[in-house]
This record gives structure tokens, C-alpha cells and sequence, in this order.
């Protein structure tokens, strides 16, 4: 297998226009929740990334017919799906495989599904997701490496997690939606994926209501049926855009974006001097100074996103005064640190959070993405650097960022995607650039 890397040359404001893609989290959610129908499922907007490739094939592996229409477009048919045990080494990588037990366990109500991956980002549990299938009324055991899920019917049931987890609510939703009866879940997560997922179960005849409040109330259907929808554009890829535009103080319209949704970003990026115009589906961002100062806390939806906090902390890197950034959701998210102070960071970590006395310059320097939104930071950080940067492992970042290169490339930053074993593609980039 070839090793990929990215090369860049900092120093150059981006500048342009980038049109933004389907929300990553969303589409695990909508393509498992697809396979529940017997009927065939349209879903437009599908970002064109790894994850997405690996749970397709998953999907497609127990027997759910699968068609690409085109890029970003996939038709789902769950009729034939012929068995309910998936483990497939690149399912067993990724985080989004835990809707599959949602799922099974609704339609089929058995489920024997490989424990999740995803970035070793903390310990992430998964004894929300567990409670909820059994006060559902399933059996719900772990061995093997798998999750071994079983009821002879499904019961609604009042629900309450102990945390607002994304994966918990969106697959105990998944399953009580054909489940006999009324099911509530409070304290759920409110993330907009978590509204996109109801919103495509209720345009397959679920039934659900408050998806994004503080209680969700689901009443069981015995079959879904197909559908045509497209999913909401990435909260994410749009933010980390708007960080790389502030820290190469650029000036970049971000289209294909729902403003409302980006709010915790741009209200801090206001707070420390960036410029934010919101449109009704784009925003425009500039900068053309050294930004200030902020203290940031990652918080769950409506609050800061964790999966923003090391494009956040890469940003006040390089702002004037020190800035504290506080990470809530995940215990060992600050493990990239290191790769930024090789770069010039001054970052201390405690704890769980983050010192930083803004520097005037990175300067670039060869690092390692550790995971997918930490390796989106340290291009970032690449982006703003003097001098070339690369950046190794970015199999991370494509796991969930789309044509990365491409996107950057189109705003005039100067990256490029080489052979880590290739000596002559390396030269010729460094020609390149000068
Ligand atoms: C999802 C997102 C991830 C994002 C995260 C938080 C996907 C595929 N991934 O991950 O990008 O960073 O939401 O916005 O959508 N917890 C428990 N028990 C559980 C479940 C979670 O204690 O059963 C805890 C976790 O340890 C964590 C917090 O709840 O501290 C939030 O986790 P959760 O929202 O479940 O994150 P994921 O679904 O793994």
C-alpha cells in the first residue's frame, strides 16, 4: 500500500470560494438507518469520504443492495439483507459501525456486530448505547470482539442517559422507532445530525418528535418505507474552513452551509477580531490582522464542538495573549500538542486543558496527524507556517475530509498529496513552490 503525505507551503492567505460537503456523521447514521426499509432509499449529499465507503461496504456485505448514482448520491435497498453478523476488518475501524446494531435490532431485532473503532481519541464507551437496547427489552452481551444484540420483541420504554452521547441516542432512536410502543429519551444529544437522522426516519414513516430538544419522543411503526433525501451539509468541514481562512488571515466565501448551525464557531471567532458575514446558506470569512485572545470549553451541541478543539487551539496558537482551551467530551483529545509545538506552539497541557501563549509565526516542520480533526489542524497549522510542512498518517484525515487537497488547492494554498517513499515527488514539489 502506497503511504500518502501532505506537502505544504505556508504563508499564503486563502482566498476564494470552497463549496462544502454532507455532514460525515450524519451519513453513518442515514445509510445504516437506510437499510431498515424494504423499499429502495435515494440519499443525496453524501460526502465522498472513507468512512462512508467502509460502512457502504458493509452494508452491502449482509446483502443490502447498494448503487452509486453518482459522487455524492447512493440508492439503498435493504429488502434482500440476508444476515445480520457484520465484522469486516475496515468496520471495525470505524466509529459509525455501532448504528448497525440500532438497526438490525429494530428490523430484525438481532444484531451481532464488531465493537467499534474510531480515533483513539479517549475511552469511549459504549454503555449508553448498551442500557438503551435493553430497556428496549433486548439481551444485549459482548464477545468476541462483538456486540451480540437479541430480543423477541422491542418495548418502548422511558429512556435517560447519563451523558448527551451522539452514537447512544442516535441508535437507540433507530431501534424504538420499530419498536411496539412509546419510547422517550432525555437527556439525548442535540447535534444537528442527531435532527438530520430523525428527520430521514420520520421520511420512511418513523415516528418522531423533538429530535434537537431536551426530550425525544419516538412511537413504533411496524415497517419504514423509501425514500428521497439529502443530508445537511458538514457543521465540521465548514468550521475547520473558517479556522484555515483566520489563521492565514484570508478572506473565503464557505458555501453550501447552514449558518445557524455554526454559531458556537463564528460567535468566537467574532470574540477574537475574524469578520463573519452569515448569508442564508453561506458565510464569508476574513481576517487581516493577528487575532486576539479566547478561552474555549468544548461543550455538546449547541456548545463548542470537540471536533473543532485542535483547529481551535492550532488558531489561538498563533493569537496574541494566551488563551486557555478546555476539552470536556474526550479525556485524551490533546494528544497532538506535541506535533503543533515542533511547529513553534507554546502550549502547556494540564489535565485536561490547554495553555497556549500565542506565537507571531509557526514554522514548518515534519509532523504526524494522530487522528482525523488533529491532523486537519496540523494542515492547517501547515497552512500558516513559514516555509514547507508535511504532514504523515493523513489516511486520518481522509477518513472523514473530502477531496481535502482539492478544497485547499481552489482557495490558492499550496498543498500537494506525495508518495511518502518517493523522493523525486517530494523534489518536485519543493521546485514548485520555490
Ligand atoms: C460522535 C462523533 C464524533 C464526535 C462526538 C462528540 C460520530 C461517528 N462521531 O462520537 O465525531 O466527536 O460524537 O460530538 O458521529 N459516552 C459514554 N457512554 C456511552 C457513549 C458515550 O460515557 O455509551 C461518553 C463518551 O465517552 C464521551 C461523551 O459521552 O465523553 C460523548 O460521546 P458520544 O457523543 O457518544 O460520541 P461518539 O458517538 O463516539
Amino acid at each position: 500500500m502506497t503511504m500518502l503525505k501532505y506537502m505544504i507551503r505556508g504563508g499564503k492567505p486563502l482566498t476564494g470560494e470552497v463549496v462544502i460537503g454532507g455532514a460525515k456523521n450524519a451519513a453513518l447514521g442515514i445509510i445504516v438507518a437506510a437499510i431498515m426499509a424494504n423499499e429502495p432509499v435515494t440519499i443525496e449529499n453524501i460526502p465522498d469520504v472513507d468512512d462512508v465507503r467502509v460502512l457502504l461496504d458493509a452494508v452491502e456485505s449482509i446483502g443490502a443492495i447498494v448503487e452509486r448514482l453518482d459522487q455524492t448520491t447512493v440508492r439503498i435497498n435493504g429488502a434482500l439483507i440476508n444476515d445480520v453478523n457484520v465484522d469486516q476488518e475496515a468496520i471495525r475501524k470505524i466509529r459509525g459501525s455501532y448504528y448497525l446494531v440500532g438497526a438490525l435490532l429494530g428490523k430484525y431485532k438481532k444484531a451481532l456486530v464488531a465493537l467499534p473503532g474510531g480515533c483513539q481519541i479517549g475511552s469511549r464507551p459504549i454503555d449508553q448505547h448498551i442500557k438503551g437496547f435493553e430497556q428496549l427489552g433486548a439481551k444485549v452481551s459482548i464477545h468476541h470482539g462483538k456486540i451480540d444484540a437479541k430480543a423477541e420483541q422491542l418495548h418502548g420504554n422511558h429512556i435517560y442517559l447519563d451523558c448527551p452521547s451522539v452514537g447512544a441516542t442516535i441508535n437507540i432512536m433507530m431501534a424504538a422507532c420499530m419498536a411496539e410502543g412509546k419510547t422517550i429519551i432525555e437527556n439525548p444529544a442535540k447535534e444537528p445530525h442527531i435532527v438530520d437522522v430523525a428527520n430521514f426516519l420520520n421520511s420512511m414513516g418513523a415516528n418522531i418528535r423533538g429530535a434537537g430538544t431536551d426530550a425525544i419522543r419516538i412511537r413504533g411503526v411496524q415497517k419504514l418505507h423509501g425514500s428521497e433525501y439529502s443530508i445537511i451539509p458538514d457543521q465540521i468541514e465548514a468550521g475547520t474552513f473558517m479556522l484555515m481562512v483566520a489563521a492565514t488571515r484570508g478572506d473565503v466565501l464557505i458555501k453550501n452551509v447552514i449558518p445557524k448551525h455554526l454559531e458556537a464557531i463564528t460567535a468566537k471567532l467574532t470574540e477574537i477580531g475574524c469578520r463573519v458575514d452569515e448569508y442564508d446558506d453561506c458565510v464569508r470569512v476574513r481576517a487581516d490582522k493577528r487575532l486576539s485572545y479566547a478561552n474555549v470549553k468544548t461543550m455538546p451541541y449547541p456548545g463548542f464542538p470537540t471536533d473543532m478543539q485542535p483547529q481551535m487551539t492550532t488558531l489561538l496558537s498563533l493569537s496574541m495573549g494566551t488563551s486557555i482551551v478546555t476539552e470536556t467530551i474526550f479525556e485524551t483529545r490533546l494528544k497532538y500538542v506535541g506535533e503543533l509545538r515542533r511547529m513553534g506552539a507554546n502550549i502547556t497541557v494540564e489535565g485536561n486543558a490547554a495553555f497556549i501563549t500565542g506565537v507571531e509565526n509557526f514554522t514548518g516542520a515534519e509532523v504526524s496527524a494522530p487522528d482525523l480533526r488533529a491532523g486537519a489542524a496540523l494542515v492547517m497549522a501547515g497552512l500558516a507556517a513559514e516555509g514547507i510542512t508535511s504532514v504523515d498518517q493523513i489516511h486520518y484525515i481522509e477518513r472523514g475530509y473530502e477531496r481535502f487537497e482539492d478544497k485547499i488547492k481552489g482557495l490558492g494554498g499550496q498543498i500537494e498529496k506525495v508518495d511518502v517513499e518517493d523522493e523525486r515527488e517530494v523534489r518536485k514539489f519543493r521546485m514548485k513552490v520555490g
